[in-house]
């Protein structure tokens, strides 16, 4: 069974006529954005995407699903995946460093749905480190920062690119170990109000609607 697909499937059912939609990013969002395709061949669903990256752009393209721009329209659905989720709802994302773009979509949306398979649901935030989006100069001393703060920055580094992995925006993500998060809004805050630091994965208070794809089927939290 596969529990991303399960999520990415059952978000899509709550997606109607006419809505703009914002398209997160990941391997549990892959899902989401091919079933609207589907939708959109099959049933005649007619809406737009807003896509949160590039991998996600390519893929409404590819899924026929016309694109738009927040420029354009205000959004009526967002979806998208988690690293982790805790009890509260609050949100590590960034995993493919695409939370900046993610965090002003999701945001900005009227309704914000997170999908998720069960192994991203935690009692405490942390134990995935904290991705942060630098602007390149600043990298010494938001790494600085970061350790003074009690953190364990980790500039991350590309697979199959020599160097640091460069972001949709042009910069760099420190991933940041600070431990379980014990104030996870309070350091939502503080990060971002480093010079330097575009953006940071914790969101909080951003989703009151998680799917869970379990074993024993669908969960809502
Ligand atoms: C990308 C994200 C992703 O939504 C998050 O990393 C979850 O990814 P996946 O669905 O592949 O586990 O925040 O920046």
């Amino acid at each position: 069974m596969n529990l991303k697909k399960m999520a990415g499937y059952e978000a899509a059912k709550e997606v109607k006529d006419g809505q703009i939609v914002g398209l997160g990013t990941g391997s549990t969002t892959h899902y989401f954005i091919e079933k609207l395709g589907i939708m959109i061949k099959e049933e005649g669903l007619e809406i737009m995407g807003i896509p949160t990256s590039y991998q996600s752009f390519f893929l409404a393209k590819n899924c026929n699903i016309p694109i738009t721009t927040l420029e354009e329209h205000d959004l009526d659905i967002a979806v998208d995946g988690a690293d982790e989720v805790d009890p509260a709802l609050n949100l590590i994302k960034g995993g493919g460093a695409a939370h900046t773009l993610e965090k002003i979509v999701d945001y900005s949306a009227n309704q914000f749905i997170v999908i998720v398979d069960d192994s991203k649901i935690v009692e405490t935030l942390g134990k995935f480190p904290v991705p942060v989006e630098v602007v390149p100069q600043s990298l010494r001393t938001v790494t600085k920062k970061l350790e003074d703060m009690g953190g364990i920055p980790k500039i991350r580094m590309a697979e199959r690119k020599d160097g640091p992995v460069i972001t949709d925006n042009g910069n760099f993500v420190i991933d940041t170990d600070f431990g379980l998060l014990k104030n996870p809004s309070q350091l939502e805050i503080e990060l971002n109000s480093i010079p330097g630091v575009l953006e940071n994965g914790i969101f909080c208070n951003a989703t009151n609607n998680v799917i869970v794809g379990t074993p024993d089927g669908i969960k809502r939290i």
